[in-house]
């Protein structure tokens, strides 16, 4: 039963957090969007972009168990420290041009939004299908995407994000779309 709350907990804030910003990465994107609705096989790229660029899980906090070294910064044995996945998916020597939406990136998905290592997300593969599938119905179905206020008015920039520092999602989310 723990590891099923433990799976459950982990695999659906996240997609949820993850699948809403990726609808506002392509509503603020009126190119991706089309080039989506004339090619559905891009939704896995499109995914992976919006993962680097609105990566729902932040970070974590880890215990150095050795000294080492990051940057030139020392890290001494027992520090405890924050991987701020978010920060390596901007690292501009990594993706060039890191605060743009750029599907196409050669290496799209060599981001760290399912963090790495031992501890890489068991519910990466889970959730890029569920992502990608969904994706793939939407641009089907909807010919135009658009974000608006809670009073369907399509706004600026409407959007309120929760007060979490680990985990980034939208308090909420309206849109408004012709099919
Ligand atoms: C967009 C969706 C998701 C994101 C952004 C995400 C993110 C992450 C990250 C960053 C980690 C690494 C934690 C660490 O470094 O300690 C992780 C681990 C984990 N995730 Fe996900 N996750 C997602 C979806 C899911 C799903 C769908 C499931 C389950 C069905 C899941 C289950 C887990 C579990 C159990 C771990 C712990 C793995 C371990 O410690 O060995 N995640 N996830």
């Amino acid at each position: 039963m723990c590891i099923l709350q433990a799976l459950v907990g982990a695999g659906n804030e996240t997609t949820t957090k993850s699948f809403s910003a990726m609808l506002v990465d392509l509503a603020t994107h009126p190119t991706e969007w089309e080039a989506l609705k004339a090619d559905p096989d891009r939704a896995a790229l499109v995914v992976e972009e919006s993962l680097r660029l609105s990566t729902p899980s932040q970070g974590l906090f880890r215990v150095a168990k050795v000294d080492a070294e990051v940057g030139g910064v020392p890290i001494p044995a027992g520090s405890k420290i924050f991987l701020a996945y978010t920060a390596a998916n901007r690292d501009p020597a990594k993706f060039p041009e890191p605060n743009a939406f750029i599907p196409d990136r050669e290496n799209v998905r060599d981001h760290m939004a399912f963090g790495g290592g031992v501890h890489f997300c068991i519910g990466a593969p889970l959730s890029r299908l569920e992502s990608v599938i969904a994706l793939e119905k939407i641009v089907e179905r909807w010919n135009t995407i658009e974000v608006t206020n809670a009073q369907g008015d399509p706004a600026e920039w409407p959007l309120r994000y929760e007060p979490s520092f680990v985990l980034r999602g939208l308090e909420s989310l309206h849109l408004r779309i012709t099919c």
